[in-house]
C-alpha cells in the first residue's frame, strides 16, 4: 500500500476513535497513541528519511494534513467531553431536592437521668419536693447524724473515699478525715430535717461514691434516690403503701413486691424491698439468682435517735425513709445484665431507651 493510502487509513481510523472516546482520559490516550512522541503518525515524520526522494514532498504534505485533521478533531471532542464532565460534576455536587433529608442525630436524655426524672415525677405527683445535697459531705451528715457514730460497725457496709486533709492531721492520714465523698444520699435526710419546717415530704436524687471496683453489680460512682417523710402519725403502713405504688408505677402493675426485714442504722424497723423478677416472673432464673425476686431498695421507719439529733421530737412526729440505687433500678427495669453497660457510651445500646 502506498504511504499516502496508509496515512488516510490512519486518519479515518483515528477520527473514528476520537468520536468513540467517552471521557477526556480515553481521548488523551488516543492523542498519545497517534500524535504523541511515540505515536503512530509521529512515527511517519521520524522515518521521513526512508521515503524515496520523489515521494517525500507528497508524503510530508499528507502527514501534515492528517495531523491537522486529527488535532482539530481532538480539540473539538475535548471541548465537548470537558463540558459534559463539568456539568456531571456540578450535578453530583448539587443538592438533589428530591432526596429525603438527612436526620440530625439529636442528643437524648441518658437512661440514668430518665429513671431519676421518672421517679421524681411520681413523687412530685404525691406532693413531695425534690432536694439536692452536697456530694462532698462531712462525716456528721453521712454517718453520725444517721445514727452511725465513729467505730459503728455499719460504717464498714460502705467503703468510703475520704478527702485528704492537707494539714497532715493524724486522723486524716489514717483515712479518717471528717470530709468525704458521700457514700449514700441518706445525708440529705439530715439537711432536709434541719432546713425545712415540718411536715417533710422530700426525695433527693444524686451521685454517691464508694471504694468499689466496677463489676456487673458495683460502680465506684453511682446514683441514688433518697426519700424522707416526717409527719404526725406516719406508720409502716404508709411506707408500704407508698413504695408499692412506686414499684407498680416504675416496673408495671403486674410486678409483685415484698418487704424483707433488714438492718440500717438510721431506721427501725428496717426492710429491703424486692420486686418479682421481670424475666422469669418468679419462677427463678439467672437474673434473680433463682429466687424469683430482685432487691430494689432499702427503707424503714426513721429511728427516733435520728429525729432527735435533728431537733425533731419523736414523741410527736414519726417518719419513714427509703433509698434506691438508680443504675440498679434501670438495669432491673430493662433487663440489662451489667451496670457498666450504662456508662460505656455505646450509642447502639443507649439509643434503645
Ligand atoms: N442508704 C442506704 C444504702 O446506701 C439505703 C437506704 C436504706 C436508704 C434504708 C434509706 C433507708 O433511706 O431508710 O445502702
Amino acid at each position: 500500500m502506498a504511504i499516502t493510502d496508509e496515512l488516510s487509513t490512519l486518519r479515518d481510523d483515528t477520527l473514528q476513535r476520537i468520536e468513540a472516546a467517552a471521557t477526556t482520559d480515553e481521548l488523551d490516550a488516543v492523542r498519545v497513541s497517534v500524535v504523541g512522541k511515540k505515536g503512530s503518525l509521529t512515527g511517519y515524520l521520524r522515518s521521513m528519511g526512508d521515503v524515496p526522494k520523489e515521494e517525500r514532498a507528497a508524503v510530508g504534505r499528507t502527514v501534515n494534513e492528517v495531523r491537522e485533521a486529527v488535532e482539530a478533531a481532538l480539540e473539538a471532542r475535548k471541548a465537548a467531553l470537558s463540558a459534559a464532565e463539568l456539568s456531571a460534576a456540578i450535578d453530583a455536587a448539587a443538592v438533589d431536592v428530591t432526596l429525603p433529608g438527612r436526620a440530625q442525630q439529636m442528643g437524648t436524655r441518658h437512661l440514668i437521668n430518665g429513671i431519676i426524672d421518672e421517679v421524681s415525677e411520681i413523687f412530685l405527683g404525691l406532693g413531695y419536693t425534690v432536694e439536692h445535697g452536697p456530694e462532698v459531705e462531712t462525716d456528721y451528715y453521712n454517718f453520725e447524724a444517721l445514727n452511725a457514730p465513729p467505730d459503728h460497725p455499719s460504717r464498714s457496709m460502705q467503703d468510703t473515699f475520704y478527702i485528704r486533709d492537707l494539714s497532715g492531721d493524724e486522723a486524716a492520714v489514717r483515712g479518717e478525715s471528717d470530709v468525704l465523698l458521700r457514700t449514700q444520699t441518706s445525708g440529705v435526710q439530715v439537711h432536709a430535717m434541719e432546713d425545712n419546717p415540718l411536715p417533710i415530704y422530700v426525695i433527693a436524687p444524686g451521685k454517691v461514691y464508694r471504694r468499689d471496683v466496677a463489676d456487673p453489680s458495683h460502680l465506684p460512682q453511682f446514683h441514688q434516690i433518697e426519700g424522707l417523710v416526717v409527719d404526725k402519725g406516719i406508720t409502716f403502713g404508709d411506707l408500704k403503701g407508698t413504695l408499692e405504688f412506686l414499684c407498680k408505677a416504675v416496673f408495671g402493675p403486674e410486678r409483685k413486691t415484698r418487704f424483707r426485714a433488714h438492718y440500717f442504722p438510721f431506721t427501725e424497723p428496717s426492710a429491703e424491698v424486692d420486686v418479682s423478677c421481670g424475666i422469669c416472673h418468679g419462677e427463678g432464673c439467672r437474673m434473680c439468682k433463682g429466687t424469683g425476686w430482685l432487691e430494689i431498695l432499702g427503707c424503714g421507719m426513721v429511728d427516733p435517735n435520728v429525729l432527735r439529733m435533728s431537733g425533731i421530737d419523736p414523741e410527736v412526729y414519726s417518719g419513714f425513709a427509703f433509698g434506691m440505687g438508680v443504675e440498679r433500678i434501670a438495669c432491673l427495669k430493662y433487663n440489662v445484665p451489667d451496670l457498666r453497660m450504662l456508662l460505656e457510651g455505646d450509642m447502639r445500646f443507649l439509643r434503645q431507651f
